[in-house]
């Protein structure tokens, strides 16, 4: 079975593929708001430590487990020895179930956006929240609610597009569309950043990033940033165990998670560095905001008061679509791996059937979106109730929840029950001595799994949630 199972096909092509995974919508939509709220520079910095004292260690540890069963997320465990703790895998792939469901409807309205960016860029910004709400099936004025049939429609769209690229492969799907999508995705973020530098007014937006307001900080600041580190760098969903397992044993794993790790960040750095300022020069520092009515609505006002909007309009839109494809790819691919390797099922119907039923889930979450914010087919009017089970509900099962006690479950396996000298004898499986592998065997063993474990007692203790 080793021998058979499907691998990278070249190194580029693995870190593109787990950067690729990485920087997603987490990065573009949800740091700038975010970094914003935190007070700038403060929230930066709280941000970058989480990343290298938790995420790192947390992925290295992820990588190295795949690699050294060459199993899915959930069978690793099990050929490692260790069946008991098969049940971090499995949070793994039921938290990939849910996260893509609704990942991939935000990305089939992004693929909406771009459409209407190039269509009618202009009935968009005669009335962005109109508009936004429109697609979801609602109409403020009038109240009136409907079937969100166009975001279903280009839901579905998105969705194909993933299977197909799932079912050409690991390296002649998932390897060949990062090679090229990651690419132009930094292309398109320098173009937008070059736009943002020379807007009149970004200075303040610029300046407000870099000072460092610790009024602002506060405990739940530090909640914020450790579920936001965890849903951008990919951990806790059994994602970076299935792309380990796909990497020749000659590749050096401690680099790579360096590499990894730094694209993530330094994307989502130069999103907060595009969006912030960009807010601040053309609708004013109050309107920074963050999630789907930022996005989608608010965000029209800025490519509305900039020269050449339109035209940026429909970069940024493509920006989240590569952002966005690149991540849901290998959300399906963590679940399709473990499904063809333990059941023997072939690729093609498993990603067919996988894609689907993610797809007929996620139709939900468009739906109950009018339900939640604002009022939808879900909402029954009569008696005033909502139907809670979809919408922020997900989001809060997964960030606040289930993300945080599968992080938790790698870092016990591997400090304590595996142990950090196995991971270090994989890592260094390259021929060259990991020369952090001290500083890594603590970081894993102690201080990401108590600080993972402060924040998830915390964060119920508070009733603050992650996101
Ligand atoms: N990291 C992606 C983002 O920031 O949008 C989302 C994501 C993709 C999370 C894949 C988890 C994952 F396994």
């Amino acid at each position: 079975m080793e021998n058979n199972r499907a691998q990278w096909g070249s190194k580029i092509g693995f870190i593109l593929a787990a950067a690729g995974s990485a920087v997603g919508l987490g990065n573009i939509w949800k740091f700038p708001g975010k970094a914003f709220e935190g007070g700038g520079g403060a929230y930066i910095l709280i941000y970058l430590a989480i990343v290298v004292l938790i995420g790192f260690p947390v992925m290295l540890s992820e990588l190295s487990v795949g690699r050294a069963a060459q199993a899915n997320a959930i069978d690793s465990f099990h050929k490692l020895g260790y069946r008991g703790f098969r049940w971090v895998g499995v949070t793994g792939v039921a938290v990939a179930f849910i996260v893509t469901s609704y990942y991939c409807h935000v990305g089939g309205w992004v693929l909406r956006y771009v459409v209407s960016y190039i269509t009618e860029a202009q009935t968009v910004y005669a009335d962005p929240l109109g508009y936004f709400y429109g697609l979801l099936g609602y109409n403020a004025a009038t109240g009136e609610t409907w079937f969100p049939l166009t975001a279903i429609l280009f839901a579905a769209v998105f969705m194909a597009v993933n299977a197909f690229i799932i079912i050409k492969g690991v390296e002649g799907g998932i390897e060949k569309f990062n090679k090229v999508g990651m690419p132009a995705l930094f292309v398109i973020l320098v173009v937008l950043l070059v736009r943002t530098v020379t807007l009149d007014g970004a200075q303040a937006g610029f300046a407000y990033m870099l000072t460092c307001d610790w009024s602002k900080v506060g405990f739940s600041t530090f909640l914020s940033a450790l579920g936001q580190a965890f849903f951008s760098l990919s951990l806790g969903m059994a994602i970076m165990i299935t792309y380990g397992s796909y990497l020749p044993k000659h590749e050096n794993l401690g680099k790579n998670t360096a590499l990894i790790c730094t694209m993530d960040t330094l994307v989502a750095l130069i999103a907060g560095f595009i969006i912030v300022p960009a807010v601040f020069a053309t609708l004013g520092s109050e309107n920074v905001g963050k999630g789907g009515g930022f996005a989608f609505a608010s965000l029209a006002g800025v490519f509305q008061n900039m020269p050449g909007g339109v035209f940026f309009g429909v970069l940024f839109y493509l920006l989240l679509l590569f952002a966005a494809l690149t991540s849901s790819i290998s959300l399906i691919e963590g679940v399709v791996a473990f499904l063809t390797e333990r059941f023997g099922w072939k690729r093609k119907p498993t990603a067919i059937i996988v894609c689907t039923l993610m797809f007929l889930i996620g139709c939900l979450y468009t739906m109950s979106q009018a339900a939640f914010s604002i009022k939808g087919i879900w909402f029954d009017f009569a008696n005033g109730v909502s139907f809670p089970i979809f919408g922020d509900f997900m989001e809060f099962l997964t960030d606040r929840l289930l993300i945080p006690v599968c992080a938790l479950g790698v870092c016990i396996f591997v400090g304590w029950i595996w142990k950090p000298e196995n991971a270090v004898r994989e890592i260094e499986l390259d021929g060259k001595p990991f020369k952090l592998a001290k500083v890594y065997s603590v970081l894993v063993k102690y201080v990401a799994p108590i600080s993972i474990l402060l924040i998830i007692v915390a964060s119920f203790v508070t009733g603050t949630t992650l996101s």
